[in-house]
């Protein structure tokens, strides 16, 4: 049920990121940081607009645009979790979102105009915040994931850096260090940018080495590109936005991470991107000139070049 906090009307400010740390400027895509914010009570939060928002995002065929799954998987369940069977709609997992046990997510809500205002707006505040050229962004997007009650967002990486705004309910967001090789390891990287978005693997040894944040509405967490993370719900459902973007540098990585994948594929000990200058330039040039060059869609950006690459590597293994 919705709480009067999120059915409220507030007023559109023209700040919405609130008692800024320097971690702004020091922190953005090193280290994970927390933030707070003042989203809480926007109306384009409520639980019945945000019901609009799904079906307006299920009318446009032309792209994934919800996700809806059973809300129960555990830690390490990767992508692999079950479709939500106990409700008939993603309008009924949304209206009923404190009892239906779902995990809900609504990808790239910009296409909806309010929605972009939004994105815009905030995307302008991180990018003033964290000094990160307009130049250096190649892609971004916004989504709105809810859950209900105790509901798990398995461990993963993410190419992108993201900030993420907690708008109902709490969460706990476990983060790790995306330079921390005992925790990712350069083959889980390689396996992720070759297309395996299950790669990186959670053990219960790397539980200690989480930061972890304890994120009630009004507060926020940003995790760079690659950094691991995993949520738990709280008791009360969950609404947050996700402003997540691709950054340039970490797009060339990629390339050379791809690279990597099918050296070590070969029988070679890759170098890892950063140990050498001519090495990295190499092998983003190698991939950079089978890629897209007009990718339409993030995935084309980041994976059109390995993918036309492999093609008789894969033609091969078939
Ligand atoms: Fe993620």
């Amino acid at each position: 049920m919705p709480t009067a906090a999120a059915t409220k009307t507030i007023p559109q400010t023209t700040q919405n990121i609130e008692a800024k740390p320097n971690a702004f400027r020091s922190d953005f895509n090193k280290k994970s940081f927390q933030f707070s914010h003042n989203l809480v009570g926007h109306r384009l939060f409520s639980l019945p607009r945000l019901a609009e928002l799904a079906k307006t995002l299920l009318a446009d065929t032309t792209t994934r645009s919800v996700r809806w799954q059973a809300g129960g998987a555990p830690v390490d369940a990767g992508w692999a979790v079950p479709l939500n069977e106990k409700v008939e709609s993603v309008n009924e997992a949304i209206s009923n979102l404190a009892e239906s046990g779902s995990w809900v997510l609504l990808y790239s809500v910009q296409r909806d105009p309010e929605y972009r205002a939004l994105l815009d707006q905030l995307m302008s505040e991180i990018l003033s915040d964290t000094g990160c050229r307009r130049e250096d962004v190649t892609w971004e997007d916004a989504y709105i994931f809810l859950a209900s009650p105790n509901a798990v967002t398995p461990y993963h990486i993410d190419h992108e850096a993201t900030f993420l705004f907690q708008v109902h309910g709490n969460r706990t967001a476990n983060i790790w260090d995306a330079n921390d090789r005992s925790v990712l390891q350069e083959k889980e990287i390689e396996k992720y940018y070759a297309g395996d978005l299950n790669a990186a693997k959670y053990t219960v040894e790397k539980q200690a080495k989480a930061t972890v944040y304890a994120l009630n509405q009004g507060t926020g967490v940003h995790h760079p590109s690659k950094a691991p993370h995993a949520f738990k719900n709280g008791d009360i459902y969950s609404i947050a936005l996700g402003i997540h973007f691709c950054v340039r540098e970490c797009d060339q990585q990629a390339a050379t991470y791809q690279m990597n994948y099918l050296l070590r594929r070969v029988g070679l000990k890759p170098t890892p991107p950063g140990k050498s200058a001519w090495r990295d330039k190499l092998k983003m040039s190698i991939i950079g000139m089978f890629a897209d060059k007009n990718p339409k869609t993030k995935h084309d950006m980041l994976r059109s070049g390995f993918k036309k690459l492999t093609i008789p590597l894969r033609a091969v293994m078939k």
